[in-house]
């Protein structure tokens, strides 16, 4: 944020003009059935008249990762194999970042994603049994050191997600066994990482689990936007 400069023996700070103050990066995850996608466009809509404001997805938000996305839910390309499914969301991942999420953030926006990398930790690691380290140095090098300021995730028991849904990928026809795995590898990393993901309860109507995702943003949101405008006036 600042220069030295060492002029005639003294230190001046010097404010660098090119930094904006840097965007809010939240990514909401969960389960089939958790009704996330309808809980990224409430937040969407809630901020988007105060901060400038994005909602994106994964896996897709550019042409290459929409139509990864085409590739991995088609039916017809199943069984695929568990490193190449990888390949592909890292592929779209990378893409994203360089091309929407990094710019976004880098301007001071609020990025929303519709899942991100703990969907592959959840799925393709503890879903699929792929080695954890190695995925998660292969996420790194995909997201290029950009990480969410917050990752909300949206907990159903896979019993009660699977009645919820309405239409079903190759991943909702997936096993009940898949989707225990699943849950239970989301649950292992928010444990780790208590302050970064918020487990937050998926049962009940839109609106309580809404009130539940706005009170877990809202104390980050206004911290965030105190030190924007704090750093916008120094
Ligand atoms: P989608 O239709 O977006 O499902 P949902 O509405 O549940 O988000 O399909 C995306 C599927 O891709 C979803 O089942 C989870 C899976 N997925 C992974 O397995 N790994 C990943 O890294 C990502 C981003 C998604």
């Amino acid at each position: 944020m600042f220069e030295l400069y060492p002029k005639s023996g003294k230190i001046i700070l010097k404010m660098k003009e090119e930094i904006s103050p840097k965007g809010l990066f939240i990514t909401i995850e969960g389960g089939e059935g958790a009704g996330k996608t309808t809980q990224a466009q409430l937040l969407r809509e809630f901020l988007a008249p105060r901060f400038p404001t994005i909602l994106t997805r994964e896996p897709g938000g550019t042409p290459l990762g929409e139509r990864i996305r085409d590739l991995l839910l088609d039916p017809g390309l199943r069984p695929l194999n568990p490193r190449a499914e990888l390949f592909l969301f890292l592929a779209a991942r990378a893409q994203h970042i360089d091309e929407v999420i990094k710019p976004a953030l880098e301007k001071g926006m609020i990025v929303i994603s519709d899942r991100f990398s703990l969907s592959s930790y959840a799925y393709q690691g503890f879903g699929r049994g792929l080695d954890i380290n190695l995925l998660e140095m292969m996420d790194e090098f995909a997201r290029q050191g950009i990480s969410p300021d917050l990752t909300i995730y949206i907990d159903v028991p896979p019993e009660e997600g699977r009645e919820r849904l309405s239409t079903a990928t190759p991943f909702d026809e997936e096993s009940l066994d898949f989707h225990r795995k699943v849950r239970e590898g989301y649950l292992h990393y928010a444990k780790m990482h208590p302050e970064r993901v918020k487990v937050l309860d998926g049962r009940g109507s839109i609106e309580e689990v809404w009130a539940r995702v706005k009170e877990a943003v809202e104390e980050l949101i206004r911290r965030w936007s105190d030190e924007a405008s704090n750093n916008g006036c120094s």
